[in-house]
């Protein structure tokens, strides 16, 4: 079959990597991709976002089958006018992905479901918000109702900051995102990711993962898009993640279904674990970047076949098999990430890195420019190794990560060190 991946950073370059080894897979284009994407796959030019483009393209390429990677062309459609022209595609609709285009809507379908989240409130008035805050105390947490490109979330320490936060979100710091706002009851414990597949109605769980978002080592200074991950997440024990089965996810998507909306593609769902109980912190409509270079790592060329099976409503029959192992991703960035950097460094070194089944770097920002591969973006390389331990996992990806020369990057060096 025929196969489009929108998007262009590590994650999509795991999804085609995945794909790529299953032998389903005929012709395999991603749009835009991305130099390291370009070694196994078709690179397009391409408006993501706009669904009518991507239906035309789809029909003009006999494309089978799209794999709908960032949430933006998810909130923007995308999948409806597919499935309007007729194309199957992984990835909810637009009405389906407010799970994470809005924060308030998600909120209401949890206290419909019963699901345990923190306690909230939603507002569109900044007087009204601060009454609300000065009520409650701090700390707390004041989130931008829309997609704010994972900026719009200030957890505040104290009455001062959260007072502060309300006055940049009314003000338009996160543009039409920040419009409405939500103010939620700051919850305590370990957070950790859980991905289950949809179908509409039938679920199936494909791995856990923990990311570290703070850009400096011990979890310190300003947050991320995400320096690493690892699959799986011990505090996801079987244990917990039943019961995150039984008490979050299972009962949204029954109200999402209820609704005239049932969810369809991955639900990554953002969880915070005190004591064994789960709570629900976010839904994302979409794999995480880069928690998606771990689990394609630990799934493989399945990962289509289930991928498939959620588009097509099969998913009741599926299951999901993977190695008991454990896989880490070490995100290179450009220095001066998550603030200013410079573009188009050059990485050397690559081609020492040996790349098979257990070892890839997914590359998340680069291009090739006259045979130099070079760095376009902040999060840059997703170094990833799988181990029969999460410590040999390690140990494989920091040596990965020394053959690679670029002076103009950096990593963490101690991604897994919660779980270690
Ligand atoms: P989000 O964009 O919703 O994932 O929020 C970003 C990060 O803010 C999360 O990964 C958490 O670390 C933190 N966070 C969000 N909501 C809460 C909450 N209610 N309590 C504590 N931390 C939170
Ligand atoms: N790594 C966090 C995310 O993809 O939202």
């Amino acid at each position: 079959m025929n196969i489009l991946i929108l998007g262009g950073g590590g994650r999509e370059h795991s999804l085609a990597w995945a794909a790529k080894q299953n032998p389903k897979c005929d012709r395999l284009i991603v749009a835009p991709g991305n130099a390291g994407i370009a070694e196994i796959a078709e690179c397009a030019e391409l408006d993501i976002e706009d669904g009518g483009a991507v239906a035309e393209f789809c029909v003009e390429n006999a494309i089978n089958f799209v794999i709908i990677g960032p949430e933006a062309p998810l909130a923007a459609g995308v999948a409806d006018r597919l499935a309007e022209a007729g194309v199957l595609a992984f990835g909810p609709s637009a009405a389906a992905a407010r799970l994470e285009a809005s924060k308030a809507f998600t909120k209401e379908i949890c206290d419909v479901a019963g699901a345990p989240t923190a306690a909230w409130a939603r507002f569109t008035d900044a007087e009204a918000a601060k009454t609300y805050i000065r009520a409650q105390g701090a700390p707390i947490v004041v989130k931008a109702d829309g997609l704010a490109a994972g900026k719009g979330v200030i957890v505040a320490e104290d009455e001062a900051g959260a007072l502060a936060a309300i006055d940049e979100m009314f003000s338009g710091a996160f543009g039409d995102a920040g419009a409405e706002v939500v103010v939620e009851e700051f919850m305590t414990g370990e957070e950790a990711s859980f991905f289950v597949l949809c179908d509409g109605e039938n679920l199936l769980p494909i791995g856990t993962a923990q990311d570290h978002k703070r850009v400096g080592e011990g979890d310190t200074g300003p947050n991320t898009g995400g320096m690493g991950a690892y699959s799986p997440a011990p505090v996801l024990t079987e244990a917990v993640a039943a019961r995150a089965m039984d008490e979050i996810i299972r009962p949204t998507m029954k109200v999402m279904a209820e609704r005239g909306m049932p969810y369809r593609g991955v639900l990554y769902a953002g969880l915070m674990i005190e004591n064994g109980q789960p709570r629900l912190v976010e839904y994302n409509v979409r794999f995480g970047d880069p928690e998606c270079q771990v689990l394609m790592m630990r799934l493989g060329a399945q990962a289509l076949d289930l991928m498939l099976a959620a588009a097509e409503g099969r998913l009741g029959a599926a299951q999901a098999i993977w190695a008991d192992d454990h896989a880490m991703t070490v995100v290179m960035a450009a220095r001066g990430y998550p603030g200013a950097y410079e573009k188009g460094s050059e990485i050397r070194g690559l081609e020492r890195v040996a790349e098979d089944s257990r070892h890839m770097v997914f590359h998340a920002g680069t291009a090739e420019v006259a045979g130099r591969v070079t760095a376009t973006g902040g999060r840059v390389l997703n170094v990833t190794a799988r181990g029969a331990s999460l410590a040999e996992a390690q140990r494989e990806v920091y040596a990965m990560v020394d053959r690679i020369d670029w002076p103009e990057g950096f990593c963490r060096r101690d991604i897994g060190w919660r779980a270690l």
